[in-house]
């Protein structure tokens, strides 16, 4: 049975730890890489926009020798109805790995099932696995051990913040959530998290102390009919400098990117000493390249 990695609770705490390990010493070597994807090659399944992704992985999957194939999902026969068990059939017969980045995790979960290769959710409803491995790879390279801590994630309980309340429980950090009322996360997460999350409806509660801030986009991809009504809900956990000096003078701010200066962000704040998110986007590339070494080898 292949390991897949649709959720970031499809590692242990221990394998996730070993992942950003690897991913820290491959950054740490940069050149002189190992060829350890040599005649290894991921399909990327896109249906959706990406930058950051789409680049890693690819980037990522030719600095250790292999090869990487951008399948667009409207031009594959996906986007004529072919059934998504067929397609991982087929992809099985010629791939190594596959990764898929979509609006459906219950399709992802389909294709995981039907595939003998690893299936990787590069994003979708509700999950963004690979974008945690990143973000716990940089919250570590600036403050160490996670153990402890306490993070704030300010804005809509989307498919990131998922994954950030599946890192606070595995890993044993503190996650406060400040969302406006009807953007909560998914209950059924909140419960599984039990104490390690704390929902709250203050941005500046939630902020208090903090020792890192993190936030996304209002608007995720694929709800942009919605803009309006959502700019509205959640301008007041809009992250800026007074909410910063809410949490403890050394709090670090991330952002998986792309992010909407003036909206959850105010520039000074993203663009300011405290941000990681230049860091946090850059290791996104060594963080996938270790995870795709630790599928492939399991
Ligand atoms: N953070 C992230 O996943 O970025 P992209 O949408 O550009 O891939
Ligand atoms: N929540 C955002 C993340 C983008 C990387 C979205 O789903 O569009």
């Amino acid at each position: 049975m292949p390991r897949h990695f649709l959720k970031l609770s499809d590692l242990s705490a221990a394998e996730i730890n070993r992942v950003i390990e690897r991913a820290r010493g491959l950054k740490a070597q940069k050149s002189d890489l190992p060829r350890s994807l040599s005649g290894k090659t991921l399909a990327m399944i896109f249906t959706k926009n990406s930058t950051r992704t789409r680049v890693s992985f690819e980037a990522g999957v030719a600095k250790l020798g292999g090869h990487a194939l951008f399948l667009h999902g409207d031009a594959t026969q996906l986007g004529r109805s072919e059934p998504i068990s067929d397609t991982a059939k087929v992809l099985s017969r010629m791939v190594d790995a596959v990764m898929i980045r979509n609006d459906s995790h219950a399709d992802q979960q389909e294709l995981a099932a039907n595939a003998s290769v690893p299936v990787i959710n590069g994003l979708c409803n509700l999950h963004h696995p690979c974008q945690l491995l990143a973000d716990l790879q940089t919250w570590i390279e600036h403050r160490g051990p996670l153990a402890g801590k306490t993070a704030a994630w300010i804005g809509d309980g989307n498919n990131v913040c998922h994954s950030w309340i599946e890192a606070a429980k595995l890993l044993d950090f503190k996650l406060r959530i400040a969302c406006p009322k009807g953007y909560e996360p998914s209950s059924a997460l909140l419960a599984w998290a039990g104490d390690a999350v704390e929902l709250m409806r203050g941005a500046a509660f939630a902020a208090n102390g903090a020792d890192l801030i993190v936030t996304d986009t209002w608007t995720s991809m694929g709800q942009e009919k919605e803009e309006a009504k959502r700019l509205a809900a959640f301008t007041p956990y809009t992250v800026n400098a007074e909410l910063m000096a809410r949490a403890r003078p050394d709090a670090i701010f991330q952002h998986c990117l792309p992010a909407h200066r003036g909206e959850e962000v105010t520039g000074e704040v993203i663009d300011g000493p405290q941000s990681v998110v230049w860091d946090e986007a850059e290791n996104r590339l060594w963080a996938q390249m270790a995870l795709l070494e630790f599928l492939l080898e399991a």
